[in-house]
């Protein structure tokens, strides 16, 4: 270690908060840049980024056409007030329309991240429907902030409690560790239908404004819901006048090989938040896309939410550069490509190392679940408990031999930029197995 990095590294730890973290206990390198898949620390030591950040990166680190259009944007003009037009800011809502999965286009309301795109969403619901209450899932994240917080079905809600009342949380599939008892995937699409049912009994339909889901759980898992479910729960939104909203933040822009998961599998919903990919999270971004039967209602009545970077142009420009970029490099496909290395070499990983429980994902976009023991399921650390167990020591030791991965408790998110070759893929699971392999031994 340099002595510039070990004073960064100390200045860092002292004057920083780093989010979801005891302060002062962690070890991490100081990151100075980055290049398509690869991170690089002050010591010029280059990290594999399999998890693109966040799930966020997904162009990969420093493409030239969006740090070019960010740079004219920043020399023409940088900030141009929401209740001013903007010539960026009209072309990319635009493209934006052309990408959504519904016909008759949409409109975009713009924040500047995933968290108040979902709690902006859920007050436009409400003020569409006249009714108050929202159901979110359990195992879900929207976001930290109180109002997104209580949206949050797991632990990181709780340190918003008591938070804002009108939501309501149940519970959706999730195959590997089924909630409904049953390890028949058709059973438990019929077992959480009906669970739904009740709690919309018990909630009043009437009452309800939206339902708010990820399509593919993100952070609690990479869940993939069995088939039929997420059309199970729009026939029942529509059957109730309840709006559904899809959080897109991580799914959206490529992720599964569509511009949104909702393309991806089929369902369509009325409402899709979305951020990180956007701007393949070069500038902070998010936003609520409202298809245009709902959006034209506030074309006679004030459309009720504003924020002072809602739009910002240097985001909008990213953005438009950023879905050039998918589009010329043809990555939405390339997605469905690393899908066959992941699904292979991750499914390998689990035929040799009898920690790794479950793989499972679809597109650039798989989790990894650890257990201790594949009979009961055990996982290495309990969901949700006061520590996250063993895992940071494997994510360290992951650094350690030059990859990056995001994890929580005993599920690595595996989701690398779309523009990593099949090399760096090879290169990154070797990694993970050599870890995963003296991880199981310790
Ligand atoms: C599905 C989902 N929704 C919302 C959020 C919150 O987004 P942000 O951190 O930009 O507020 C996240 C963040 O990881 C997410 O994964």
């Amino acid at each position: 270690m340099t002595a510039t990095e070990a004073s960064l590294r100390s200045k860092h730890a002292r004057y920083v908060l780093t989010p979801w973290s005891v302060q002062g206990a962690s070890d991490r390198p100081v990151i100075v840049r980055g290049s398509r898949s690869a991170l690089f620390d002050e010591d010029g030591k280059r990290y594999i980024d399999l998890s693109s950040g966040l799930v966020a990166v997904n162009l990969g680190h420093a493409h030239p056409a969006l740090i070019e259009a960010i740079a004219r944007q920043a020399a023409r003009i940088c900030y141009v007030s929401p209740a001013l037009y903007n010539d960026e800011r009209a072309e990319f809502a635009a493209e934006l329309s052309a990408l959504a999965p519904w016909e008759e286009g949409a409109r975009t309301f713009f924040t500047t991240g995933g968290g108040e795109a979902n709690e902006d969403a859920v007050k436009v619901a409400r003020h569409l429907t006249g009714r108050t209450k929202v159901l979110a899932a359990y195992r879900s994240f929207h976001g930290s902030a109180p109002g997104a917080g209580t949206l949050t079905g797991e632990n990181r809600r709780w340190p918003n409690e008591p938070g804002p009342p009108g939501v309501v949380h149940f519970v959706a599939p999730f195959p590997y560790r089924s909630p409904f008892s049953t390890e028949d995937p058709a059973t438990e699409t019929a077992r959480a239908l009906e669970h739904l049912e009740l709690v919309l009994t018990y909630e009043d339909p009437n009452r309800i404004a939206a339902v708010l889901l990820e399509p593919i759980v993100g952070t609690n898992g990479v869940g993939v819901y069995p088939e039929g479910y997420l059309a199970g729960v729009r026939e029942r939104c529509e059957r109730h006048g309840i709006l559904l909203v899809f959080d897109e933040v991580m799914t959206g822009f490529g992720r599964t090989g569509e511009a949104f998961a909702a393309k991806r599998l089929g369902v369509t919903p009325d409402i899709i938040t979305f951020a990180k990919g956007a701007t393949s999270a070069y500038v902070p971004l998010g936003g609520v896309l409202l298809r245009e039967g709902l959006a034209e209602a506030f074309d006679e009545r004030v459309f009720p939410t504003g924020h002072t970077f809602s739009g910002h142009p240097l985001a909008m420009a990213a953005g438009r550069a950023a879905l050039r970029a998918y589009q010329d490099e043809a990555l939405f496909a390339r997605a469905r490509e690393i899908e066959g290395w992941l699904h292979a070499g991750l499914h390998g990983i689990r035929e040799r190392i009898p920690v790794v429980g479950d793989v499972r994902g679809l597109g650039a976009f798989f989790g990894v679940e650890l257990v201790r023991d594949r009979k009961t399921k055990e996982p290495i650390a309990p969901w949700q408990g006061p520590a996250m167990g063993p895992l940071p020591v494997l994510l360290r030791r992951m650094l350690d031999l030059g990859v990056y991965v995001f994890g929580r408790y005993n599920i690595l998110l595996i989701a690398p930029p779309l523009v990593i070759t099949q090399e760096e893929l090879r290169e990154a699971l070797q990694v993970l197995e050599q870890a995963l392999d003296e991880f199981q031994a310790m």
